[in-house]
């Protein structure tokens, strides 16, 4: 299956990722179904996905899409609390909370329902796959589909492909990947690790910064200033951690 044959793609729980995975899906010209467990939950993404910080329309007061556009897309998008008017899509984007057991309960009643040629991909933010595909048939078209958030916004999607995954279904999220503009990487799962490749790399840094802020090497601003204007960081690896001045200053 290529990209362009995808007539449906279900998106396994809204929240902050989901909505903005669907959000990205339908601008690119995909017809979505979101699922979540209630008709609040589902207006509520809805409401996110049009009128929230970083949705539809904002972009079109920046300029990023076209008020057509965005008409076109909402047309395109739909939602469901039944798992089962998921049947007939060709992917699920699975982005229910991070919770293992949760996850492989959720893959585990999509495999009985989904038809069984359509591809599963999940947003876990570093559960093996091996480990979550154990909870269904179809291990050759099962893959990690890692977003950052905001979904919309960021432009990395990391791949990760387990020990059974196809190419073909690996190419399959790359394609759906460069439809919405995003850039794709290949990373190969492990269960040694938590968190694929950039968010290891950035828990890394932070750790470091909290050492030297802990030795008393700089200030935080100071540590901060180092990373945006000695790397172009946007922002300072101290300044997303909340209470991080504690104890210092
Ligand atoms: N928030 C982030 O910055 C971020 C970034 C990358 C990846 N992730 C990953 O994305 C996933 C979702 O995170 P989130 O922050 O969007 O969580 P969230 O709580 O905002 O959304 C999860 C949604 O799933 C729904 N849900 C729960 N059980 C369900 C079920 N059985 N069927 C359908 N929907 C169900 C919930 O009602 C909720 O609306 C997690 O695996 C998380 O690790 C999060």
């Amino acid at each position: 299956m290529n990209a362009d044959q995808i007539e449906l793609i279900g998106v396994m729980g809204g929240g902050v990722m989901g909505g903005g995975i669907a959000q990205s899906c339908v601008a690119a010209g995909f017809n979505v179904r979101v699922r979540d467990l209630t008709d609040e939950l589902n207006e509520k993404t809805r409401e996110t996905m049009v009128k929230g910080r970083f949705g539809l329309q904002g972009a079109v007061e920046r300029g990023k899409l076209t008020q057509e556009q965005v008409n076109a897309a909402l047309t395109r998008l739909s939602f469901t609390t039944e798992v089962e008017e998921l049947r007939d899509a060709d992917l699920i984007i699975e982005a229910v909370p991070e919770d293992l057991d949760m996850k492989r309960k959720v893959f585990a009643e999509l495999d009985g329902v989904i038809k069984p040629e359509a591809v599963f991909a999940s947003n876990t933010s570093g559960f093996s796959i091996a480990d979550l595909s154990q909870a269904v048939s179809r291990k050759d078209r099962f893959a990690g589909m890692h977003w950052f958030s905001p979904a919309f916004v960021m432009r990395l999607i990391e791949i990760i492909h387990g020990p059974d995954t196809s190419e073909e279904t690996i190419q399959l999220l790359e394609q759906v990947g460069a439809a919405m503009s995003k850039e794709t990487i290949r990373v190969k799962d492990t269960s040694d690790a938590y968190g694929f490749v950039a968010n290891r790399i950035y828990f890394a840094a932070v750790a470091e910064a909290r050492k030297v802020m802990d030795e008393e090497i700089a200030t935080v601003d100071d540590i901060n200033k180092a990373m945006r204007f000695g790397f172009n960081w946007p922002a300072g690896p101290l300044e997303m951690i909340a209470g991080a001045r504690k104890g210092w200053q």
